[in-house]
């Protein structure tokens, strides 16, 4: 059997389709939606990322700023940065894109957004909201793979959901939405990592295996259950000298082989890639309609 592909490409313009017509109510009561991105130093696939936030602003007919800073700006010049943003009446969500420099302290500048305009779920008081079951605003990736599993007809109640991978960005939270009440969520979740032993017993239980543990093609056919539902969250670049750029993208599964296995998949890349832009779109549009008094 040859699972089926589930495709964020897709996934992602059924909810653009949504949420064009909530920035349409918008703009006619008088609000128009601004995401920022603040981007600092010249990491070449974080400036890739920051571009194509700008652009699917642009798309959707939404405010956009982007600010670039050079990798020596101090923290205080970014803290200050911050604190004109949490006060810009026309930006009603904005991020800092990560990875920082390193003399830059990644926690004090992701306590210092204001929670009612960090979209991207990062702040504390956001995770707290969404580990206790009332979300203000989700995490991106992790709430845009479960939008791919709603949307594609997965079942997910009480089933074994297993996470590989307990970063702060994907696992962890991905954990935490699916283990909570509801549809599209209900399950009994597993988190296996890099120190968990045998951890492969665990993969192969997994009914749905979400994967983001950041090594190149990790997961294999034989770590993945008859009939699994597969979902990549990895982005790995490796050397192909075939390939015209010296490089290509890989996932954190082998896809080719797992394939065979899975019953649904998500390629890289195409899979959960789009998902990522089109949930921050989903927060920053949420964060306008609560700015607006516009209730969702
Ligand atoms: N770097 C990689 N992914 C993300 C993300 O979702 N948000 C931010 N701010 N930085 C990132």
């Amino acid at each position: 059997m040859t699972a089926k592909l589930i495709l964020g490409k897709d996934v992602s313009e059924e909810i653009y389709a949504e949420l064009r017509q909530r920035i349409e109510a918008l703009k006619a009561a008088g609000t128009l939606p601004g995401l920022a991105v603040v981007l600092v130093g010249d990491d070449p696939a974080s400036h890739v990322y920051v571009r194509k936030k700008g652009e699917m602003c642009e798309a959707l007919g939404m405010r956009s700023k982007t600010i670039i800073m050079p990798e020596a700006t101090t923290q205080d010049e970014l803290l200050a940065v911050i604190a004109d943003l949490n006060a810009d009446p026309e930006i009603h969500g904005f991020l800092v894109q990560l990875p920082l420099p390193h003399h830059i302290d990644a926690d004090a500048v992701i306590n210092a957004v204001a929670p009612e305009k960090d979209v991207d779920c990062f702040h504390p008081y956001n995770v707290g909201r969404m580990l206790a079951g009332i979300p203000d605003f989700m995490p991106a990736t992790p709430a845009g793979v479960q939008q791919m599993l709603i949307r594609s007809g997965v079942e997910t109640v009480g089933k074994h959901v297993v996470v590989v991978g307990r970063s702060n960005i994907v696992g962890k939270p991905m954990a935490a939405i699916m283990m909570q009440r509801g549809a599209g969520a209900d399950a009994t979740v597993t988190v296996v990592h890099s120190k968990t032993e045998d951890l492969a017993a665990y993969t192969r239980q997994a009914d749905i295996l979400v994967v983001a543990i950041g090594r190149p093609r990790f997961v294999t056919a034989d770590m993945v259950k008859d009939g699994a539902v597969v979902i990549d969250v990895g982005t790995n670049r490796i050397e192909d000298p075939t390939h015209p750029k010296g490089s290509r993208l890989v996932g954190d599964v082998d896809f080719d082989a797992v394939k065979e296995k899975a019953s649904m998949i998500t390629p890289v890349p195409g899979g959960v890639g789009p998902m990522t832009i089109c949930m921050l779109m989903a927060n920053t549009v949420h964060a306008a309609e609560k700015a607006a008094g516009v209730s969702q």
